[in-house]
């Protein structure tokens, strides 16, 4: 302990890496770090970095470049900064990132962020440690809780990590090799840091895992427990208002979840369920184990339950072997769905993974096509869907102050961001809201109630079908 001294962050990737962030943060608290969103003022910067594609992982040393001469003129003030790289471009490239870039201090994956305080100690004294292993123990038993002050300066709604890794081996995706196997935690310390999260005022979980409806053998006897099941026990929590849940494998929605969606009102009625290919070709070339008419059935038996729900999905074009006509088949299952936002990627070839050595690689401009084919009809449809909501009533959960003097900020149910002009004292309660316009990325609307709703809001959904 050597007095207070700013760390910097900077997270990319999805919102495992989010959340790990902050448990980083936590984790350095009590050796004297405080956060700063000033990369300058850092004496620690960390980068929890992304491998998913090619393109996320240069991302990581073209900053590495910059930070350099950061640190460079630091040392000539007189002031050390460390570099510390984690995440999965850590966990992949291991050693490498020391050889190609000296400018870095320390090298920890996923797995070993609770060893951050002892790495640190040793790359002070010059040893530029790469700790990669996926240790037996859970580190979530070892990772520090964030204070309550902490968990509320970051807002009213939270990330909570409920299981990490995956066994499905895409045969793209990099994630069963940075994150390793499927691992749930146990449902009490789940549960445990949600009762927290609500005590420090937040209203809003996002439960998250890269298969996060996968099976969890973390119940109370070891026995299965299953998400719909968390669900049930996380809404009972008083002061948590809205659940969501993500990422979902379509393979994986059980009977149980899909009640869930009918019969829990906490649940909110968005869903990100990525499909990645409308071709059945495709889709077994990629090992989704899944076919376009499961994926189709899954969000039938959806929407028969719970008719509010709007869908959201990944994209890969461009895999090895796609031709025009499994492009067309991906085209026509978003037409059929219809989505109300997507997010689509070129496919990127990741060493390691099946499919970069398979024999017939799309070209770059094949790719490039389709990619702006495919994103110009889900746009199509995000704004058919966004517009559909002008005239409605939305329970808006209010998160923030907007860019504008008197705006505040929240999000609708569907995860819309939605401005109104409404006193800041509404800030972290949720109140109806007319919509009365949309712009390029929200909504604009008229706060119809402009109290706070202490009590757990239970009228959500029968708005939305009013
Ligand atoms: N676990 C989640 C998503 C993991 S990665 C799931 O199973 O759906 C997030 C998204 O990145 C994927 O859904 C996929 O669309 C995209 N992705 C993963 N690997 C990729 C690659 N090699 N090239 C392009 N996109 C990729
Ligand atoms: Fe990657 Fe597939 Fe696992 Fe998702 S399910 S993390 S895409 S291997
Ligand atoms: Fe990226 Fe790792 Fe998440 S590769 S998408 S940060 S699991």
């Amino acid at each position: 302990m050597t007095g207070p001294r700013k760390l910097h962050i900077k997270s990319y990737g999805c919102q495992m890496n989010a959340y790990d962030s902050q448990r980083m943060a936590d984790m350095l608290a009590p050796d004297g770090y405080t956060e700063t969103s000033d990369v300058a003022d850092a004496d620690l910067v960390v980068l929890n970095t992304c491998h998913i594609r090619e393109k996320a992982a240069e991302k990581v040393y073209s900053e590495i470049g910059r930070l350099r001469l950061l640190k460079d003129d630091a040392a000539k003030a007189g002031r050390s900064v460390t570099i510390a790289v984690a995440g999965c471009v850590a966990q992949a490239e291991g050693a490498e990132i020391m050889r190609r870039a000296p400018t870095v201090d320390l090298v920890v994956g996923p797995q070993s962020y609770h060893h951050l305080p002892a790495l640190l100690e040793q790359a002070k004294r010059g040893e530029r440690p790469v700790e990669t292993e996926f240790p037996a123990q859970d580190k979530f038993n070892y990772l520090k809780s964030p204070t309550r002050d902490a968990m509320r300066a970051r807002g009213v709604t939270a990330f909570l990590t409920i299981q990490e890794g995956c066994d499905k081996f895409c045969t793209f995706c990099v994630v069963p090799y940075t994150r390793g196997a499927e691992v749930s935690r146990p449902v009490a310390t789940i549960v445990a840091e949600a009762e927290r999260l609500a005590d420090a005022g937040i209203r809003e979980i996002t439960v998250i895992g890269q298969n996060v409806n996968a099976d969890h053998g973390g119940g109370p006897d070891g026995s299965a427990f299953t998400l719909a099941k968390l669900m049930y026990r996380l809404a009972d929590i008083p002061g948590i208002d809205r659940l969501r849940y993500t990422t979902s494998h379509p393979r994986d929605v059980d009977d149980s979840l899909i009640a869930a969606h009918r019969d829990l009102p906490a649940l909110m009625p968005q869903l990100h369920l990525p499909v990645q290919s409308g071709s059945d070709r495709i889709l077994d070339a990629m090992n989704r184990k899944h076919t376009r008419d499961d994926y189709l059935r899954v969000i039938d038996r959806l929407r028969d339950a719970q008719p509010a729900l709007a869908f959201t999905s990944d994209f890969i074009v461009g895999f090895p072997g796609e031709t025009d006509s499994d492009f067309a088949d991906t085209m026509k299952l978003i037409d059929e769905v219809g989505f109300s936002g997507s997010f689509s990627f070129k496919y990127s070839p990741r060493a390691g993974t099946p499919a970069a050595e398979m024999d017939d690689q799309v070209p770059e401009d094949v790719k490039s096509e389709r990619l702006r084919q495919l994103q110009a009809l889900i746009d199509r449809q995000a704004t058919d869907f966004n517009r559909s909501c002008v005239g409605e009533t939305l329970d808006v959960l209010f998160e923030k102050v907007g860019r504008h003097p008197g705006q505040i900020v929240g999000k609708s149910p569907y995860l819309q961001p939605v401005q109104v002009n409404a006193p800041a004292t509404l800030i972290g309660t949720i109140a109806p809201v007319r919509i009365d316009g949309t712009g390029p990325h929200s909504l604009y609307g008229t706060s119809i109630e402009e109290f706070a709703k202490r009590a757990p809001q239970r009228t959500d959904l029968a708005a939305l079908e009013a």
